[in-house]
């Protein structure tokens, strides 16, 4: 795959507002790309060009015969660090593409929603996937690059992690999700989990869908879904709960002081 700029016609050079969003993932697996991205929403809209994805190989910048991307971690201990001048020739050949550069490692920016949204404002991203024992810390400080995790636990690689980051993020992408309303309703969207969902049939092993979801009276519908998200949020997850009920009191204050003044 060339790694080179491509003139003018070049799908990972920005040209306009109807440019892809682009996403370039450095990595010593570029073949487990695009993996699940490749299907369902995400995967048309690649087809269609809404967003463009390229893997690079880590390993073909490096320098020497055997090819070797990693030593030893100075020091001691167990397994090996991915060397600098490597990683650092990797992120210089595609130092021109747009977006922000982002390390996956257990050590960043927890991922939200929030930040999936940032990320989608961007005019593409660059992943680099570390793998081993991590990346020597140099090439991250010298380049300023940021971490995000994706939760507390330790994958093998970046690779998963970054599949994870840009199907959060190319969903959000402007004509990639079908419905746009399916959007605003889902978890986290507005500081709450989801409320349940049914389908056919009405009645199932002995279990009724719940009959206001019946009654086609849509405030009351509205009104259900609203309570069971809350019910649910509170239950499962007190820390949103509790951000949602600070910005609730936050709105009405300054709905009230508004209010106020005219
Ligand atoms: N690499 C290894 N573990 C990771 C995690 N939790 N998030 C992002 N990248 C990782």
């Amino acid at each position: 795959m060339t790694t080179e700029p491509r003139g003018a016609d070049d799908p990972w050079e920005p040209q306009g507002a109807d440019d892809p969003w682009i996403a370039t993932v450095l990595t010593l697996f570029p073949e487990v790309f695009p993996g699940p991205l490749g299907i369902s929403l995400a995967g048309k809209a690649l087809e269609r060009g809404v967003w463009a994805l390229e893997a690079l190989d880590i390993r073909d910048f490096t320098s020497d015969k055997h090819r070797s991307v990693d030593d030893t971690p100075f020091g001691g201990g167990a397994g090996m660090v991915m060397r600098p001048d490597v990683v650092d020739r990797a992120l210089g050949s595609v130092a021109e593409r747009p977006g922000p550069v982002i390390y996956l490692s257990p050590r960043g920016r927890v991922l939200d929603q929030e930040m999936a949204r940032a990320l989608a404002r961007q005019p593409g991203l660059t992943l680099l996937c570390g793998r081993y024992e991590g990346i020597d810390e140099r090439v991250l400080e010298a380049r300023g690059i940021a971490e995000v995790s994706i939760g507390d636990f330790v994958l093998s690689g970046g690779e998963v992690a970054a599949m994870a980051l840009l199907d959060a993020v190319v969903r959000l992408l402007p004509g990639v999700m079908g419905n746009a309303a399916s959007g605003t309703d889902e978890s986290f969207e507005r500081g709450l989990l989801e409320y349940p969902q049914y389908t056919r049939p009405a009645e199932w092993q002995g279990r009724a869908v719940p009959e206001v979801l019946q009654s086609g009276h849509h405030e009351r519908i509205r009104r259900w879904r609203r309570e069971q998200a809350e019910k649910i949020t509170r239950a499962r997850r007190p820390d949103l709960w509790a951000r949602h009920v600070a910005k609730d009191e936050r709105n009405e204050h300054d709905q009230a002081t508004k209010d106020g003044e005219s």
